[in-house]
């Protein structure tokens, strides 16, 4: 073991969900180290302790695992549990972490940001609860960041962690596992495979696109060998260091080869994509696209008739940004439904403490307290779940939904990698205007509220300010402005936009044309086309 002598980095702050950068950043000398230190650190130490490792697969994820090895056995960890490959989906993991009651895990991803030597990589912390660091953790771990000298890494062979058994470097244990094995056997426990099984041998057909990411083996050993979809069922199933050059994001831009498979003829009569490290979702059927929002509100409504769900919900979570269609299943329900800022961590102390058993956001996550993370591939069970025992299709689902509960039009529009200067005036002046809004006319809407999003955990007492800013019309429409914190090249800026509609003649319209006065009201207000030169966003779900 040697103490390497090092420096402060600057930009190690964890963003939405951990440190993500180039790959070519991540590469430089002490960088990683430095980050993987500083974790250590700022969790008092790795002495004696169990920790998971493991990632999506992306270029790096298997150099970056061994020297994560290295030094979790110089700082003193005594066991290390890595996927075969160093492979692990985000949400395995997690389910890893609790599993063996370790002290934690560190999980190498990017999440659905592309992969390759010129595109991102990424790692994060997730603590004993499986769940991604709360900000007080993240805070102290980039702290620590701007303070180191040394760091501690163990000279040593790679272990080969190809091959699943035991392994030892120094005095650490090193144990390789299945990287799907525990993960299924945990989903096996909350769904019915048994009657999503006999749906497909009646002949319903599905089509999972893994994006050459890392839910490809989670999706091809529990869809195509257990629930016995056939071969082929799980497209682009090969994990790539580059994705195959595919952004794997599932949203209907990114996922365009699957949307052009369900809007086709002889489209399969479920579709689903997944992101790069698993743990985001979209669903689709036969020329319907289920928007996130929605998807939550369907499972809350429906996830009693999953084996794990049976006696009902404690309740449900959303980020703010997603749309308040889960609210009314929740009102309906009779459970409570709470609203937290943007980044699964957030659900954390909800999930811990027993408030909410369900949680989704806007951004492709659904999940429950299975897990602490979002989970990809548990929400397209549950969706078959759902769908075998109502026997009926997505569309025949979403047309029951809205006449129950009405429709939350919904969409988001994301303006990517604009100035960062352009953005932070264009937030801040928005700010700096909001006490004026109420009750000023736009588009013919009046503005009934606008606030800056300002959240207080009510498990800890902790508070999250400037979370996104919020204009609310008086028939309860809204848009909300944020900028985003999981891009790593100039600034995202999202834009959200709802509006309910009761009326059942109103149900199949266009979201865009149903929003399109908020969309127009939005512009009038922020002036985002305006200031930022572009004609519209890059990335509309
Ligand atoms: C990640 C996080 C989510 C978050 C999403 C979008 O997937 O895990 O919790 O909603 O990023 O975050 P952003 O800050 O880019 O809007
Ligand atoms: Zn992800």
């Amino acid at each position: 073991m040697h103490t390497v002598t090092t420096q402060p980095i600057e930009g190690q702050k964890p963003g939405t969900s951990g440190l993500r950068k180039k790959t070519l950043v991540f590469m430089q000398a002490h960088y990683l180290e430095n980050f993987v230190q500083s974790v250590f650190d700022a969790i008092g130490g790795a002495a004696g302790k169990t920790f998971v490792v493991g990632g999506d697969g992306r270029y790096f994820n298997d150099r970056a695992a061994q020297v994560i090895l290295r030094m979790a056995a110089a700082n003193g960890a005594a066991h290390v549990i890595v996927g075969q490959g160093a492979l692990l989906s985000t949400p395995a993991a997690s389910h890893l972490i609790r599993l063996n009651k370790t002290d934690g895990g560190l999980i190498m991803s990017a999440s659905h940001n592309p992969g390759g030597e010129d595109e991102d990589f990424g790692i994060k912390f997730n603590g004993p609860n499986g769940g991604p660091a709360p900000e007080g953790l993240t805070d102290k771990i980039f702290a620590r960041t701007t303070e180191i000298t040394a760091y501690q890494i163990t000279d040593a062979q790679d272990v080969d962690l190809n091959t699943i058994g035991t392994a030892a470097l120094g005095d650490m244990k090193v144990t390789i596992v299945d990287p799907v094995a525990d993960y299924a056997a945990l989903l096996e426990t909350l769904f019915d495979f048994d009657a999503i099984r006999a749906m497909i041998k009646g002949g319903f057909r599905i089509s999972f696109d893994a994006m050459n990411a890392i839910t490809g083996p989670y999706a091809t050993e529990i869809i195509e060998n257990s629930l016995g979809a056939a071969k082929g069922s799980v497209v682009h199933g090969t994990p790539l260091p580059d994705f195959g050059g595919m952004h794997p994001d599932p949203n209907p831009t990114w996922a365009h080869e699957l949307m052009a498979t369900m809007n086709g003829a002889d489209a399969p009569d479920f579709g689903a994509a997944s992101d790069g490290d698993g743990d985001r979702n979209m669903i689709v059927g036969p020329n319907v696209y289920v928007s996130p929002s929605d998807s939550l509100a369907v499972l809350a409504a429906n996830a009693h008739l999953a084996k794990g769900y049976t006696q009902g919900l404690a309740g449900v979570a959303r980020s703010m940004p997603t749309s308040a269609a889960a609210d009314r299943v929740a009102e309906k329900l009779g459970m409570p439904c709470y609203e937290t800022p943007t980044g699964w961590k957030f659900f954390g102390n909800l999930m811990d403490d027993g408030r909410v058993t369900l949680c989704g956001e806007e951004s492709f996550g659904t999940g429950s307290d299975h897990v602490r993370e979002k989970d990809g591939v548990w929400a397209v069970l549950m969706w078959l779940n759902i769908l075998a025992k109502r026997k009926m299709s997505v569309a025949q689902i979403m047309q029951d939904h809205w006449q129950t509960y009405g429709r939350n039009y919904y969409s988001r529009h994301d303006y990517e990698a604009i100035d960062s200067d352009i953005a932070n005036t264009l937030v801040a002046d928005l700010r700096a205007k909001l006490a004026d809004l109420p009750g000023q006319t736009v588009q013919g809407r009046t503005i009934a509220n606008a606030d800056d999003y300002s959240y207080t955990d009510p498990v800890d007492g902790s508070v999250s300010d400037h979370q996104g800013i919020r204009v609310i019309f008086d028939d309860g429409a809204r848009f909300v402005i944020r900028l985003s914190g999981t891009g790593t090249s100039g600034a995202t800026l999202r834009l959200y936009l709802e509006a309910l509609e009761l009326d059942p003649a109103n149900f199949d319209h266009d979201p865009q044309d149903a929003l399109a006065s908020i969309i127009a009201a939005a512009e009038d207000v922020a002036g985002i086309k305006a200031r930022t030169g572009r004609s519209g966003p890059d990335v509309t779900t």
